[in-house]
Formats: structure tokens, C-alpha cells, sequence
């Protein structure tokens, strides 16, 4: 047999009932849920079951004519103002001292409320983890810290509490006179449900899902309900009830012309009242110069680590300057003598005195592996040579032809570094064809990423040509035939010897596209 509770001639209730519930008190604006939610709270309070009250509209403070309850907050019935810098002490106090708290917000701004209730709900959590013992919280408006379809840090805390907080003895009391606004999740979980009177279709249907009636009869036996009644819910009981009137003065009474006089209040113990003081002090309201001081403090750590992080781009930067330092561009003109030279050898073999300077080391390696001269395909005679003269001026070239040849700049201009340096090579060193071991030496690339990224881009465009010769793939320039077939359309107005500038000057354009980055 546990300890009964006295909140309803038609029902029998007990004090073990409660224990890690969630109850949920619902009901139009002046159905009577803040009697009930008080009705519980005196029956607790008459049992030493510690408990806080969210209160948001300062209707809780009456319960001191009978209990030693803390009120604290800021409005009316408040005996310590405090702010969210001692929500956590006041938690500690509750539940370790069993203190029971009315958390009065009416006084406070949005703001301030959610910070304090962040903060004491944040608190309770953590504590009744440790202490594990009975303890619940009465919230008040809850529609407003769990509204449906809104995600917010208090409305996970507080769902938390709901949905979890059983195994931790903690317990919630949901009151609110929006059932439509409630989320979902936590009156799913609602062991315990006053449902008072409502008129609105949208929590008729709440009520429809959480009643075994039909609708039709639902919405019957709820708009029958008057003052103090409601539907007590309890899985498979279902019953109507009356709810006995508070004991204890109720703030949120309906006004009337009769004289109300506040009653006598209980105060809680001294030492309490202190101890709350004391941790004000120490963390409450701040001075000027502790609020700039803290500024400071945070404004010194921000510039630290904006230090810290230019310091880290600079090693980047630096680490980025020694790549690019030890990565050596290939020497064009020097790769065009040297070119001379392998076409020398192979045009004179035997000749130890060349046009050329001595090849190095290096070059003699290359021209060892030199394939024989591609032969000639284009439609036009032109001797492949990449210094340009007066001669290769596109500037006497007709506009039209200028722009095109600055198309095809960009157009390749836009591909990749390595791409461009394998055509820039390759278009100037024509005609020979170079395998990939001679591109990969001469363009400083591994062979492997020539052979996994090949300049397909220019294999399409037909600026390169890709063949296999003595069973190793080479590349050869294919500018002649591509300058041919792509300024093909001008002719007659242009002669061969426009022809032959426009080539001149492309490959001039190509060879340096390969050392730009
Ligand atoms: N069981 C009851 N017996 C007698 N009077 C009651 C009962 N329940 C509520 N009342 C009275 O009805 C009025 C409204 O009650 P209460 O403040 O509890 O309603 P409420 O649903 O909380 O309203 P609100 O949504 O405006 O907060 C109050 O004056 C209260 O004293
Ligand atoms: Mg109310």
C-alpha cells in the first residue's frame, strides 16, 4: 500500500505513481490546469517530494502559506532575486538539500528565461545523474520551452528530462493550454494526462489520437468538462474527474470582486537564503570593469589565435615557396638548342662538331632514344622553328584570323600545367616525335603521370599526335595539319605564307603556354 494522494475524490492515486513520470496537464485558458498542476504540487510538497516549478506567470509563490518552498526569479512572490550566474547553485541546493523551488520568470525577458533555464535545467540533469533520487519539475507553458516542430538547446533538454529522465528518478509535469503546440514526442510519452476542457478542432484532434473514444464521443464528453474537471488519462484508465481547489493561496486565480489578501508566508531556512546570497556575490551581477575586463580577456585570446593561424599560412606559404623552388621549369631555349643538337646527330651520326652546343649528359641519354623524324603529313611545306621573326607578325594578319588564333590560345591556356608543358615541348621540337621516357626527362614529370593523364585534350583537338613506334608510344606535334584545317576557312584570302606566319606565331604562343603555372 503506498502513501495516497488527495487530489480528486475519483481517484485514487499514490505518491509511487509519480515517481519518473511525465504528466501532462492540459486544457483551454481558464479550464483549471494550474489548480491541478497546484493540487499535485501540495500533494508533493505535503510528502517532502522535492521538486521545481517553472513558473512562468508568478502563480506558484502561495504555495509558501503551507510549504517551505524557495522562490526565486525575479516578480512578486520572489525572495532572492537571482539571474542564470546562480541557476546552478540554486540546482545543487534543491536537489542535494531536497529544497523545493519555484522558479519564477515573469519578471524576466525571453532572453534572460532561457538562459536561466538552460542553465538550472542543465543542472538538475547532471545532478540527478549522480544523486539519482526522486525529484520533479513542474514547467509551466511548456508549450513554449517544446514547441512542436522547432528545434531548439532548452527544448532538447527539456524533451530529454521527459523522455529520459526515469532512470534517473526525474520527472516532468507539462502544463499547457495549447495540446496542438506541444511537441509530439514528449506528450507520446506522457504516462499521466489531465486532459481539461478544449474547444479548438486542432487539440480536439490531440485529444482524439490520445483517447480510446471516437471522435464524435470525444468531443462530447470534452467540451462538457467545467472548471476543475477533466479527463484523467492513465493508459488503460480513462475516467472523469473533478480536481479538489488548491489548499494554497493560487496567484493565477480569476479575478472577482472579492477582497483576496495575500496569506502569511512560510520562508525557507536562513542558511539557505544565505548560501543563495553568497553565490551571487561570487558570480553574480559583474561590475563594469569585470565585464570589460572579461572582454579584454576574450578579445586577447581571439588576437592569439588569429596569431596562431597566420603563423600556420606562413609555414604553409613557405613549405608552398620551397616547392615551387625545388620543382625546376624546363629551360626552353635550351631545350631548343639541345633539340638542334639530337636533330644534328641524327641528320650528320658520326659528326662530333654540331650547329649546337655539346649536349649534356642528359641530352646524350635523350638523343640516343630519338625516333627517327615523323614523316611529313600536312597539307602545307612549313619548316617547324620556334623562334619567331618579323616575318611571323600576326599583326598584319586579317582580324578575323587574329581572333581566332587568340581563341585557340585560350582554349588551351585553360588546360592543365602538365598538358601544356607536354605540347609546348613537343610543338616545339617539331617534327620529331618523342616517346613518353623523353617527354617525362625533359619536362621534369614521372612517366607514370604522362602515361596515367595523357594530353588527351590536345590529342582531341589534333595539336598532337599519338603513335606507337618500335612498340613505345610517341607524341608528335600536329600543329601544321591543325593550322591548316583550322584557318582553312580563310582561304583564298590568305596564302601559304599566312599560313605559315599564323603557324609560326602559334607555336611561338604554345611553347610559352608550357611555362606559365
Ligand atoms: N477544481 C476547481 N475548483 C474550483 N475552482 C477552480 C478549480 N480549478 C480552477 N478553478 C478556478 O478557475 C479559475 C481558473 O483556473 P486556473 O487558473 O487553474 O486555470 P488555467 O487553466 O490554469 O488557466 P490559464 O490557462 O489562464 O492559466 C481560477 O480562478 C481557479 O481558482
Ligand atoms: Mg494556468
Amino acid at each position: 500500500m503506498g502513501i495516497p494522494l488527495s487530489i480528486s475524490s475519483d481517484l485514487d492515486l499514490e505518491l509511487e505513481d509519480i515517481i519518473g513520470q511525465c504528466v501532462a496537464i492540459l486544457g483551454i485558458r481558464g479550464s483549471g490546469k494550474s489548480n491541478t498542476a497546484g493540487v499535485i504540487f501540495e500533494e508533493l510538497l505535503r510528502n517532502n517530494y522535492p521538486l521545481s516549478i517553472i513558473d512562468i506567470d508568478g502563480e506558484y509563490f502561495g504555495l509558501k502559506e503551507k510549504y517551505e518552498v524557495l522562490v526565486v526569479g525575479r516578480g512578486e512572490g520572489v525572495e532572492i532575486e537571482v539571474d542564470e550566474t546562480c541557476a546552478e547553485e540554486i540546482a545543487q541546493i534543491s536537489m542535494e538539500k531536497n529544497v523545493p523551488v519555484v522558479v519564477d520568470l515573469s519578471g524576466f525577458l525571453s532572453d534572460e528565461r532561457t538562459a536561466f533555464l538552460q542553465e538550472y535545467l542543465g543542472a538538475l540533469w547532471n545532478l540527478a545523474g549522480k544523486l539519482r533520487h526522486p525529484y520533479i519539475i513542474g514547467i509551466e507553458e511548456a508549450h513554449e520551452f517544446i514547441p512542436q516542430g522547432v528545434k531548439t538547446e532548452l527544448k532538447e533538454l527539456i524533451a530529454r528530462v521527459a523522455l529520459r529522465g526515469r532512470k534517473r528518478g526525474l520527472g516532468a509535469i507539462v502544463i499547457s493550454q495549447r495540446s496542438a503546440k506541444v511537441d509530439k514526442d514528449v506528450l507520446s510519452q506522457a504516462g499521466m494526462l489531465f486532459l481539461h476542457r478544449v474547444v479548438h478542432e486542432v487539440d480536439m484532434r490531440v485529444y482524439s489520437e490520445l483517447l480510446p473514444w471516437r471522435k464524435a464521443e470525444t468531443k462530447e464528453i470534452i467540451t462538457a468538462l467545467s472548471t476543475g474537471e477533466c479527463v484523467y488519462l492513465n493508459g488503460d484508465n480513462v475516467i472523469p474527474i473533478y480536481v479538489r481547489e488548491r489548499e494554497t493561496f493560487h496567484a493565477g486565480f480569476t479575478p472577482s470582486l472579492e477582497v483576496v489578501v495575500t496569506p502569511e508566508l512560510k520562508q525557507v531556512s536562513q542558511a539557505i537564503i544565505e548560501a543563495i546570497e553568497h553565490a551571487k556575490q561570487g558570480k553574480g551581477k559583474k561590475t563594469r570593469i569585470d565585464q570589460l575586463e572579461e572582454q579584454l580577456a576574450h578579445l586577447e585570446s581571439e588576437a592569439m589565435k588569429k596569431d596562431e593561424t597566420i603563423a600556420r599560412l606562413e609555414g604553409i606559404a613557405r613549405t608552398l615557396g620551397y616547392i615551387k623552388i625545388e620543382v625546376p621549369q624546363p629551360s626552353y631555349p635550351d631545350v631548343q638548342n639541345i633539340s638542334k643538337a639530337i636533330v644534328h646527330s641524327v641528320e650528320h651520326p658520326g659528326s662530333a662538331s654540331g650547329r649546337s652546343p655539346a649536349p649534356s649528359r642528359a641530352v646524350g641519354t635523350v638523343a640516343t632514344k630519338v625516333a627517327p623524324p615523323a614523316a611529313p603529313l600536312g597539307v602545307i611545306d612549313i619548316e617547324p622553328s620556334t623562334a619567331p621573326t618579323e616575318a611571323d607578325d600576326p599583326m598584319v594578319l586579317p582580324d578575323a584570323v587574329i581572333r581566332h588564333i587568340e581563341r585557340i590560345v585560350k582554349r588551351v591556356s585553360r588546360k592543365s600545367i602538365l598538358h601544356r608543358r607536354i605540347l609546348s615541348f613537343v610543338v616545339g621540337h617539331a617534327p620529331l616525335a618523342y616517346s613518353v621516357d623523353q617527354i617525362a626527362a625533359w619536362t621534369n614529370c614521372a612517366r607514370g603521370v604522362i602515361d596515367n593523364d595523357p594530353p588527351r585534350d590536345f590529342l582531341e583537338m589534333g595539336l598532337l599526335v599519338r603513335e606507337r613506334r618500335s612498340g613505345k608510344m610517341h607524341y608528335h606535334s600536329n600543329l601544321k595539319e591543325y593550322v591548316a584545317r583550322e584557318f582553312g576557312l580563310f582561304q583564298p584570302d590568305l596564302g601559304i605564307s599566312d599560313l605559315h606566319r599564323i603557324m609560326r606565331h602559334l607555336q611561338a604562343r604554345l611553347v610559352l603556354l608550357g611555362e606559365e603555372q
